[in-house]
């Protein structure tokens, strides 16, 4: 059989031409499936789909971030085309489903999206958490005392659907048939119906299209239902408003999508979310005993098993993703069910782990521009079933079963979960309470704190002087996710235990782990340099910390990764930088890698680890020692190795001024940019510079209160900190979700979303990017 090709006549690899994303091994696991893709062929052609199929997170994220050069309009085409009966029918109905919020293109996307959004923010939707509290509560009441339920036919379908009804300004009815309705839909848009099939779909998705035209137009025609609550009779006042912005077909378009978008993701979600959760009984038993995990496993469960498999993408421009060149006009799907298990992004990223740190850089909401609005409705939904699950019924187990998939590339979730307890041991039957008993909830993402992981100091060893390295292990009965070479992790100091030392606002430190990642899996090494004059952080470890104390980390992540398959690598470390350089250099050791490792230091007493690197890397370490006259020749060694070993790649941690001549060597003899790295601990709260930013304060004009903003901090942080509700969701100005009014002062705008004209009347900023030019702004909040 000849081989299939690529549009620029390339021939397809085996792992792209075998690729079947209706197949069962996509439906069962997508990231899985894809994995080969991940480590060798991230960009691939699909000649099944006709499409480019994109599977790391880092493009799949710029992808989503550029919606001009990555058109969105490709989004809900049909991915099988529809046979000529089907599309007759279809046009019977007078189907013409047009733009909506997710596949259109800017400029008209961006006002839209504004002129829509206030009903999804933090405060309109706390509104509805009592509804989702009342439904989630009386579906369990109507099979706690079964023993077994089949959760999604049970619960986790009908009450999304019943509260994005509600959500919308829906009257309830038709349950059944609106359900029915939206998996045709689904499979009308991105699944692969049989010829035979598509015809009873095109009838279901054209009586879905009369049935939302039915809904709108009683909603614009009762007064009642168009002056009351929803998000659609907002769409219609606001089309009222702005009838260029929102116009008739697109409410319509809208409509349709968004019952589908707001019920039938959420639903998925949880059901992946409960599929996964139980499936770990260990992890399960932890959210029951501690709710305040609830938050960030949800966010965990949406990156491990989202219910938003794949986008799609229109290019249009030529460009060149992860090195290959795709022309102008090629149709892109991006997995981002792949992306959320890349291990470029996330550690040890098959693992579910509901302390994971960044468990929100997951992909399942989109990002940027077109963002899933609804994500905090969806959020706070799973928060509510997982606690109302953890609280009634602790001692749920997944029943024995296959899991079946509506055979589609981008919606997944199980078509049914049963599970199973014995209602004899149902908490309700001692302490009856406990049906109302609720854990209070917070609408938005998680919180830092959520996130935070105990370990226990098992071993305190003095290395060098003030030097110490600290051996961190899980508490009983407990697992610590595998960590990478390069990785870090950040200790979070207790404020109260920390009384005293001048700490400053950000009780956190980072420290990179410093072992052997395959030796050690299980354990985190760190060292840490005594700095008497730091903000108390080393004192504190030095000083305070015991072998049996209990410490508080996020991570471990990695922004310093390794490439395994560089060809050759040039590890340098400067004092106790050496700290991430030990972890790469035993690694590159167990690859069989060539490598060559300098450890530079003032004075041999105070250079940690020194005879264990020794022994572990004999004459492939050099020391450098500044008080023995034998300091590193940077120019030299670089010259050296790039004759010796091209290709080589640098990884060097250590004091500024290190890196600096470093970087301007390496510049010097040409090295390639990409073939030297750096550790350079990111911080999470902030990218901002406070050298080159300036401290200003708001007023907030509702309630007279100022705000400060710190140089180093955004104001939306600023305006959290306070106590104030604000939605965001890119958090890079792309999105518009975090948009504040301004009543005074002048703005220096750093956002992709306000035109020149808004910028120009100075009424408006978003506030995760923009700040004051001056002193003071004062907002309209
Ligand atoms: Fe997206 Fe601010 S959060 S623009």
């Amino acid at each position: 059989m000849a081989v299939p090709l690529t549009p620029v006549g390339c021939p397809v690899s085996a792992g792209a031409a075998a690729f079947d994303p209706f197949g069962d091994g996509y439906q069962q696991n997508p990231a899985a499936y894809l994995r080969w893709s991940r480590a060798q062929e991230p960009v691939f052609w699909s000649p099944l789909l006709g499409y480019w199929v994109v599977t790391r997170h880092a493009s799949i994220r710029a992808i989503f971030r550029d919606p001009h050069t990555f058109s969105p309009s490709i989004a809900l085409e049909k991915i099988t085309p529809t046979s000529a009966e089907a599309t007759a029918a279809l046009a019977g109905y007078g189907f013409a489903l047009n733009r909506t919020l997710v596949n259109e293109d800017e400029p008209a996307h961006m006002p839209r999206r504004r002129a829509l959004m206030a009903p999804f923010s933090p405060d309109a939707l706390q509104a509805h958490e009592p509804l989702v509290r009342r439904l989630a509560n009386e579906a369990v009441d109507r099979f706690i005392d079964s023993g077994r339920a089949d959760l999604v036919e049970q619960m986790l379908w009908e009450v999304p659907l019943t509260v994005a009804l509600h959500f919308l300004g829906v009257p309830e009815e038709d349950m059944p048939t609106l359900r029915r309705y939206s998996i045709a839909h689904t499979v009308n848009t991105w699944g692969r119906p049989k010829p035979d099939e598509q015809l009873a779909v095109a009838h279901a998705v054209g009586h879905f299209w009369q049935y939302a035209g039915r809904v709108l137009d009683k909603m614009r025609t009762d007064p009642a239902i168009r002056n009351g609550p929803g998000w659609m009779p907002y769409s219609i006042r606001q089309q009222a408003r702005q009838p260029d912005v929102v116009t008739d077909s697109y409410l319509h378009s809208m409509m349709m999508a968004i019952i589908v978008a707001a019920h039938e993701t959420t639903a998925h979600a949880s059901a992946n979310a409960m599929k996964q959760l139980l499936s770990q009984p260990q992890v399960w038993r932890q959210l029951c005993e501690d709710p305040a995990l609830i938050p960030n496993a949800v966010d965990e469960c949406l990156r491990h098993d989202g219910s938003v498999a794949a986008w799609r993408r229109l290019a249009t421009s030529d460009v060149v993703i992860d090195g290959v060149s795709i022309a102008a006009g090629s149709k892109l799907l991006i997995v981002t069910a792949s992306g959320n298990h890349d291990p470029r992004r996330f550690e040890d990223p098959d693992a579910l782990d509901i302390r994971r740190d960044n468990a929100t850089d997951h992909l399942t909401f989109g990002h940027g521009a077109h963002q899933c609005l609804g994500r905090e409705l969806a959020r706070m939904e799973m928060q509510v079933f997982i606690q109302t699950f953890a609280r009634r019924l602790p001692h749920l187990r997944l029943s024995e079963q296959p899991f079946s998939y509506v055979p589609n590339t981008s919606f997944r979730g199980p078509e049914h979960l049963w599970v199973e307890w014995d209602p004899a041991l149902n908490p309700e039957r001692r302490d009856s309470l406990l049906r109302g008993a609720q854990t209070p909830l917070r609408i938005g993402e998680p919180l830092r704190r959520a996130a935070m992981r105990p370990v226990v100091v098992d071993r305190i060893t003095e290395i060098a002087d003030g030097v110490r390295s600290l051996r961190l292990v899980a508490p009983p009965g407990q697992t610590l996710p595998r960590w990478t070479a390069g990785g870090h992790i950040d200790v979070e100091f207790d404020v109260d235990a920390a009384a005293g030392l001048s700490i400053g606002t950000r009780p956190s430190r980072s420290y990179s782990l410093c072992g052997d990642p395959d030796g050690e899996p299980d354990a985190y090494p760190i060292a840490v340099l005594h700095e008497p004059e730091g903000r108390g952080g080393s004192r504190w470890l030095h000083e305070t910390l015991r072998v049996g104390d209990r410490l508080d980390i996020r991570g471990p992540r990695n922004h310093f990764r390794l490439d395994e398959q560089a060809p050759a690598l040039l590890l340098i470390a400067g004092g106790i930088g050496i700290t991430p350089i030990i972890s790469m250099a035993l690694r590159a050791k167990t690859l069989g890698m060539s490598y060559a490792l300098h450890y530079c230091g003032r004075s041999r007493r105070a250079m940690a680890f020194v005879d264990a690197l020794k022994a572990a890397h004999g004459s492939q370490m050099k020391l450098h020692v500044a008080d023995e006259g034998t300091r590193a020749d940077l120019p030299a060694l670089l010259a050296q190795m790039r004759s010796a070993e091209p290709g080589t790649h640098v990884y060097a941690c250590g004091p500024p001024r290190m890196l600096q001549a470093l970087a301007a060597v390496a510049s010097d003899v040409g090295w390639p940019a990409d073939a030297v790295h750096t550790e350079h601990f990111v911080s999470t709260l902030t990218e901002l510079d406070p050298s080159l930013e300036h401290a200003f304060e708001v007023e907030l004009a509702d309630t007279g209160r100022t705000v400060q903003v710190a140089a180093d901090q955004t104001l939306l942080s600023a305006l959290r900190n306070a106590g104030l509700a604000i939605l965001s969701d890119c958090e890079e100005g792309l999105c518009g979700s975090c948009e504040v009014s301004v009543l005074q002062g002048e703005v220096d705008h750093r956002d992709q979303v306000l035109t020149t004209a808004e910028r120009a009347t100075g009424s408006k900023l978003m506030s995760c990017c923009s700040r004051a030019r001056g002193g003071r702004l004062v907002l309209g909040l």
